[in-house]
């Protein structure tokens, strides 16, 4: 590593779980890059639900993750390890880590580095990556998205549904999505849902025949779980995929396996962050080739609500519980 970089660096580490306030600035040791391994210096870094659970102790870490926070950061690459080609010093970039990116300075694997698009400022790329390759490898790795096919996903307004929602607007699928509130509904929709269901208003299940004409949706991206899971398999047309990403209501659920052998329907779901770099790097080439040309050409945009300067990260986590926001929220390092 060179030797103009610090030795110590500032981070956010909680020595314990609980509410935003254990989210204090620290010193840390600048961390090295390992084989296949570069340092970036962090301009921005994204802020993202697992980032709270992580917070209350809730997140089943994977080994060797830093325990520092931050699931996605971009800036600077300030050093390489061993073997890395494809990643040059001093070239802007944005980044999936397993942890350690609410810092100065964080290390990435080469291969889930992507560059950052021409003109898009270092807040609003930090927010892309964690989304990005969570809703790629979910709707369109695992479910077979494809244009034509019919979505419904929970969240609409989610830092995940707005991905989804542009995502799907890219690649010709239309999106049904449920929000807690008719100005949510307002946003997903001004954003490119084909429909947004107020989930406070009645029977969302109900709504989504309807509005499918009886035949239902292809896929369902549930991030609920509990009891909306069978309310999510009767949304399903024959053949329809379920697939689970979070379980904010519950773990458990009840499952009708007559419905499911009748509409021959398939349960699947993932957790992106203890999958190993080589997928990651996999779904980083997907999105360099088939989604960043993209953002160049100005389909697609990032969608950043908030940045708050990294000491206000408690702010930052408080506005996320507070669900208020529409897409990003991030933190700005400098
Ligand atoms: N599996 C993975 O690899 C993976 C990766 C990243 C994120 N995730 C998960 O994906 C989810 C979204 O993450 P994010 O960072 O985008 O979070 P976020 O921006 O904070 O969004 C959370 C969303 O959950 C919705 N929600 C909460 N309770 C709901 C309910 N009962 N019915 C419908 N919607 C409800 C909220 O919508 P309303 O306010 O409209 O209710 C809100 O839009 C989180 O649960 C996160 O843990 C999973």
């Amino acid at each position: 590593m060179s030797d103009s970089l610090p030795t110590v660096m500032r981070a956010i580490d909680p020595a314990k779980p609980g509410g935003p306030d254990v989210l204090a600035v620290v010193e840390r040791p600048v961390p090295s890059p390992g084989p296949g391994e570069v340092l970036i210096q962090v301009h921005a870094a994204g802020v993202n639900r697992p980032d709270v659970l992580q917070r209350m102790g809730l997140y089943p870490m994977p080994p060797g993750a830093p325990t520092i926070m931050g699931l996605e950061a971009a800036g600077e690459v300030v050093a390489l390890g061993e073997g890395v080609t494809d990643v040059r010093l001093g070239d802007p970039a944005t980044a999936l880590v397993s942890g350690g990116a609410y810092a100065d300075y964080v290390v990435a694997p080469a291969g889930q580095c992507l560059p950052i698009p021409p003109g898009m400022r270092f807040t609003e790329a930090a927010g892309l990556p964690e989304t990005y390759f969570t809703v790629w490898s979910n709707l369109f790795d695992q479910a077979g998205g494809k244009a034509g096919d019919v979505v419904l996903l929970h969240g609409g307004t989610s830092g995940i549904g707005v991905t989804a929602i542009d995502l799907c607007r890219l690649f010709g699928l239309q999106i049904i999505v449920t929000c807690g509130s008719d100005a949510k509904c307002l946003s997903s929709s001004g954003l490119g849902a084909t429909h947004a269901i107020n989930y406070r208003d009645g029977d969302f299940a109900a709504e989504v025949r309807e509005l499918t004409g009886g035949r239902g949706v292809d896929i369902v991206i549930d991030m609920v779980g509990g009891d909306y899971v069978p309310r999510n398999l009767v949304c399903l047309a024959e053949g329809g995929r379920h697939v689970s990403i979070a379980f904010q209501q519950g773990a458990r659920t009840e499952l009708d396996l007559g419905l499911l052998m009748r509409r021959r329907l398939v349960l699947m779901g993932s957790m992106l962050r203890p999958r190993p770099v080589a997928y990651k790097a996999q779904v980083a080439a997907a999105l360099r080739d088939k989604v960043w040309p993209a953002f160049a050409d100005g389909t697609l945009t990032p969608r950043l609500d908030r940045v708050f300067p990294l000491h206000e990260a408690p702010a930052a986590h408080r506005y996320m519980e507070s669900g208020g926001h529409v897409g990003k929220i991030v933190l700005a390092l400098r």
